[in-house]
């Protein structure tokens, strides 16, 4: 299969877990004689130091032409203070609304030897294993207006939604539903907000063209309890934008750290585009400690979502599972007897089980 993935490596850690994704995505092509090529362009801080703008048309053009694109991160304090517009998560929103991402899956799976690097109670989250599905393109995030009165006195932010936008998010709810357990929960603050009243209706008249998956609705602030205190429940949470955004963050802590969540950012039609849930890291960029996991289970997740290569995919996924199994962790994990690698020592880890 010939296949262009255009890298957008963006800041801090985004340069060096990208740099591993395309690592094993190379091992994995010479095994089984695919023909990945690659090509990198700026987004983030990054673009904004060279060329002015968090999202060049360049790289929106190259990202509409490409197989699939593989994110790394966006952000850093030496952009902090920039104006709004400028700011390097204007790159990745824009991206996201280019390519009218609008479903976002992020998959959270504990891994049996990362059970103790988890604060939370073994017990508790033995057997989770669940995928949230997060509106990616509306929402609070790109509602207008969004700005701050001229007096400085007041800000507004708005959360709209349309109809379409809420029915082909909860479609795509329910379909994933379908291959997996056939449990969909929608979460929604109902009691509340007008946009979760529409959310629930659709919800309620999508579930008579989904007999097979069961369907129950939970308030985002008990679904944030409920995820931490009994994640096995959940089959797949299908929510809007800003709870996805955060409830994906909590319930990272289910896998023993953000650095193990990667994610699919679909559109209807076009191309996908696969990152890590977690950010830049600025703390640790440039170090060569990063935990590249996440980023190279994002790679997986394009072979299986744009390229239909499952095989593949899970050759990815079972090399990831096998070097954690032999206790082989980055800084951020911790097991028990466990032997801690830097991002290249993982990356070569999990190229040579797929080379072997
Ligand atoms: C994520 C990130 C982004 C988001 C930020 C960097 C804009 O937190 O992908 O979850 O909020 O969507
Ligand atoms: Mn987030």
């Amino acid at each position: 299969m010939q296949k262009n993935i255009v890298l957008l490596p963006g800041d801090g850690i985004g340069v060096e877990v990208i740099a591993s994704a395309k690592a094993v995505l190379s091992a994995l092509s010479e095994r089984y004689n695919h023909s990945f090529t690659f090509e990198s362009h700026d987004i983030g801080g990054i673009a904004v130091d060279n060329h002015g703008s968090p999202l060049p048309t360049q790289t929106v053009d190259a990202c509409k032409k490409a197989d699939a694109v593989l994110l790394g991160a966006v952000g850093g304090p030496k952009w902090d203070q920039l104006p709004s517009h400028l700011r390097p998560e204007r790159g990745l929103l824009g991206i996201r609304k280019s390519l009218d991402l609008f479903a976002n899956l992020r998959p959270v799976k504990g891994f049996a030897k990362l059970l103790h690097s988890s604060p939370l109670k073994e017990e508790v989250i033995n057997g989770s294993d669940l995928l949230i599905v997060r509106e990616l393109t509306g929402g609070l995030y790109f509602g207008r207006p969004s700005e701050r009165s001229e007096d400085g006195k007041s800000v507004i932010d708005t959360l709209s939604y349309t109809r379409d936008e809420i029915e082909r998010i909860v479609d795509k709810g329910f379909q994933s539903a379908r291959l997996r357990r056939k449990i969909l929960t929608s979460v929604d603050k109902a009691n509340v907000l007008e946009s979760s009243k529409l959310w629930r209706e659709i919800v309620e008249e999508k579930s008579n063209e989904y007999p097979d998956v069961t369907v129950n609705h939970v308030l985002v602030d008990a679904a944030a309890m409920k995820l931490i205190t009994n994640p096995s429940q959940f089959d797949v949470i299908v929510t809007e934008n800003m709870f996805g955004d955060i409830l994906s963050d909590e319930a990272s802590v289910l896998t023993g750290s953000l650095g193990m969540l990667p994610s699919a950012s679909l559109a209807e039609n076009g191309v996908g585009l696969y990152e890590p849930a977690h950010g830049s890291a600025p703390d640790i960029a440039g170090l060569g400690i990063a935990n590249p996991l996440a980023m190279i289970l994002s790679a997986a997740l394009m072979l299986r979502h744009s390229f239909q290569l499952e095989e593949e995919a899970k050759m990815i996924e079972t090399a990831v599972e096998a070097v954690i199994d032999e206790g082989y962790h980055t800084a951020d994990l911790q097991i028990t007897n466990g032997k801690k690698v830097n991002t290249a020592e993982m990356t070569k880890l999990v190229v040579d089980f797929i080379k072997s």
